[in-house]
């Protein structure tokens, strides 16, 4: 039987594309690059499957242009904000991302960017290597403490819930706003607001896990930072673009925020270079999922649903 043809837009981890060339005609980036529009374009026309991550973008202009071969989006990636999906769904293309497989990975990041953002980690890391540390004292490069704090939670899906847990083992108290309240095996005890503007009310530490769509683009802008309790901690793990970041770079700038710690960002990759300016800003090159374990979850499981596809079943993580 002829095996179905597969592009994957970036270099996946060994064991990975091993798998995917033993059960597809593969084409392989081994260097790594991020294709153009029109470069992804040409690739995509000549297959049956592309697997992408969330670099490579699907504007609807591109779906457009796809041709009538390929069949299915198999992301590598939990989000799809880089898919037009309502465009895919209507050229019937099949779109399909990796769930759950990186929650634990994604809370450790989480944690990192609260904990070295409240602890000001970033600032004496640079402090040292700058050979600037010529001073101790009691009241010396003092931070804000978690425990006993509350952790608020905007968006309890599966990484919301899997962050919300490892929080709880900081003594920390956790609130959230969801657009559903959770039932109570998955709440936890987790206080529920159903209102964002009730959650960011009470949140010492505001945690963003919500996905990124053009209604919540912004949601963490200069009115919102506003509402947080004085000297609140902001940590984004999800996506940039829910952060008006001119408006963060205020917050931070005249303390208002007491710190942020940020994996995503409006341009990536990139960053923004007047957060990059705050010493307390601490920064991730969008690393969440980037563990060794988990990339090659996420591998497998966009695989796993390329072979229900093309076995004719439905894929279990189709979105579109
Ligand atoms: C995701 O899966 O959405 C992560 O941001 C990595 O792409």
């Amino acid at each position: 039987m002829t095996k179905p043809k597969l592009f994957i837009a970036r270099k996946l981890r060994d064991v990975v594309e091993a798998r995917a060339a033993r059960d597809y005609a593969v084409i392989l980036n081994p260097e790594d690059r991020l294709f153009s529009p029109a470069e992804l374009i040409a690739m995509c026309r000549e297959v049956d499957a592309v697997l992408p991550c969330h670099s490579e973008r699907f504007s609807a202009d591109v779906i457009a242009a796809l041709g009538p071969r390929l069949k299915i989006i198999a992301n590598h990636s939990v989000g799809t904000d880089h898919v037009d999906l309502a465009a895919a769904k209507a050229a019937g293309i099949v779109v399909t991302n990796t769930p759950d497989v990186l929650s634990d990975a994604t809370a450790e990041i989480a944690m990192l960017c609260m904990l070295r953002a409240a602890r000001r980690g970033a600032e004496g890391d640079a402090m040292i290597r700058a050979g600037k540390w010529d001073f101790w004292s009691p009241a010396f490069m003092v931070g804000r403490q978690v425990t006993g704090k509350r952790f608020g939670v905007l968006g309890m899906g599966r990484v919301g819930q899997v962050t919300a847990e490892r929080a709880r083992g900081f003594g920390m108290e956790v609130h959230y706003h969801n657009r559903r309240r959770l039932p109570d095996h998955l709440e936890k005890g987790a206080v529920f607001h159903d209102t964002l503007e009730g959650l960011l009310a009470v949140s010492d530490v505001l945690s963003l896990h919500c996905p990124s769509t053009p209604q919540n683009a912004g949601i963490i802008n200069a009115r919102t930072l506003a509402l947080l309790p004085e000297r609140a901690v902001l940590v984004n793990t999800a996506r940039g673009g829910l952060v008006d970041e001119a408006a963060l770079v205020g917050a931070l700038t005249t303390g208002r925020l007491f710190a942020a710690g940020l994996d995503v960002f409006q341009t990536e990759p990139g960053g923004n270079t007047a957060l990059a300016a705050l010493p307390n800003v601490f920064l991730l090159p969008h690393i969440g999922s980037a563990t060794e374990e988990t990339r090659d979850a996420m591998g497998f499981r966009a695989l796993d649903n390329l072979d229900a596809f093309f076995a004719g079943r439905e894929p279990g993580d189709r979105v579109a």
